[in-house]
């Protein structure tokens, strides 16, 4: 609930410090009721941040910017915190909440794109897409080294059966796939419901040929998936990571591709961002994407809109939608 409250006068500086799409922070835009006072800086280093955030009531950030618990404190007006996208790992919430500054996501926006991600990284997986473009553009016609594996009867294991681990089961039984799924809060009847198999994360590991995982990153699921669960494997196995890096451990996954268990790895999320220069990246069985599972314009004006409107709502009701 709201801790502080600002009246309706007052100027409001909305600092924005990761790139938001400019039609998505449209309602902040034209908002007149409220006095805001919109400013757009990207790219900071977190002393340079600091340095400008002391006057700031509303920071709004994507994943780029970690807004540690230094920066927090350094802002001694800060109210909110929008980030437009789903997780809050890169938000210190035990400091927000510290200071009674409310912590606002868009955990509906991005849902559809982060699913089409994963099919396709799944899809390029199975049938070496990137490998044979780099292959061709280098001027090679090699027919031979790019031989892939269907998906139709295959067994997609999905570990995380939120928003995104169910658009992403559809669209695989759209390629007529069976859809094992592990979630805590999964029941039955749910399961029956979407046509997919209720089951734990070792039944997974055991049967599915393609294991996907959709989790926030959180104590209990950082190393989910470690060297213990890619022993329980079928050989051969592909593992596509569209959620935060950490749920798989990078060196386990590097060990078990080497070894020859792990066939490939679609990876667009890593421990360390960026990660231009992981070991992972080295391998010719992992193909990987720069965190680009929720980069489409519709995305990111649906999650820049959402945490507009929540800015607006809060400062008008004294209340936002996801707290
Ligand atoms: P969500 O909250 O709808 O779903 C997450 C699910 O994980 C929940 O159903 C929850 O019960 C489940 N879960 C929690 N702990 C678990 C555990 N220990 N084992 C198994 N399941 C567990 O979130 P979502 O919208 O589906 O997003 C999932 C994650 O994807 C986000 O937290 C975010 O980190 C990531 N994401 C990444 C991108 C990208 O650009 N690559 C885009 C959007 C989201
Ligand atoms: C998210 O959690 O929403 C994603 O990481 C997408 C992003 O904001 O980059």
């Amino acid at each position: 609930m709201v801790t502080k409250t600002t009246t309706a006068t007052d100027l409001i500086n909305v600092f924005i410090a990761d790139p938001l799409s400019e039609d998505g922070i449209f309602p902040l835009r034209q908002e007149t009721e409220l006095n805001l006072n919109i400013i757009v800086d990207t790219g900071l280093t977190p002393e340079q941040l600091i340095s400008k955030i002391a006057d700031v009531d509303v920071l709004l950030v994507r994943s780029q910017t970690k807004v540690t618990r230094e920066i927090i404190e350094a802002a001694k007006n800060l109210k909110l915190i929008g980030r437009a996208g789903v997780g809050v790992d890169n938000i210190d919430l035990t400091a927000a909440t510290e200071h009674g500054i409310i912590v606002v996501n868009a955990p509906d926006g991005n849902t559809n794109s982060a699913a089409e991600h994963t099919i396709a990284m799944m899809t390029s997986l199975a049938r070496h897409i990137p490998q044979a473009y780099n292959s061709l553009k280098n001027g090679k016609w090699d027919r031979k080294s790019y031989v892939g594996v269907e998906l139709k009867n295959k067994t997609l294991g999905v570990v995380g059966f939120g928003r995104i681990g169910v658009e992403v089961a559809y669209r695989a039984k759209g390629q007529r796939m069976e859809v094992m799924a592990y979630d805590p809060f999964l029941t039955e009847e749910r399961a029956k419901e979407l046509g997919v198999k209720k089951s734990t994360v070792e039944e997974i590991c055991a049967l599915a040929d393609f294991i996907t995982v959709h989790t926030p990153l959180l104590p209990e699921t950082r190393n989910l998936i470690n060297k213990e669960k890619f022993a329980m494997m079928k050989d051969g196995v592909r593992i596509i990571n569209c959620a935060r890096g950490g749920i798989i451990n990078e060196d386990d996954l590097y060990d078990a591709i080497v070894e020859g268990k792990v066939a490939g790895a679609a990876l667009d999320v890593f421990v360390e961002e960026p990660a231009t220069d992981h070991k992972l990246l080295t391998l010719p069985q992992v193909i990987a994407t720069p965190h680009l599972g929720a980069s489409t314009i519709e995305a990111q004006e649906s999650v820049a809109v959402d945490v507009s409107n929540d800015i607006i709502k809060f400062y008008k009701t004294g209340t936002v939608t996801n707290p």
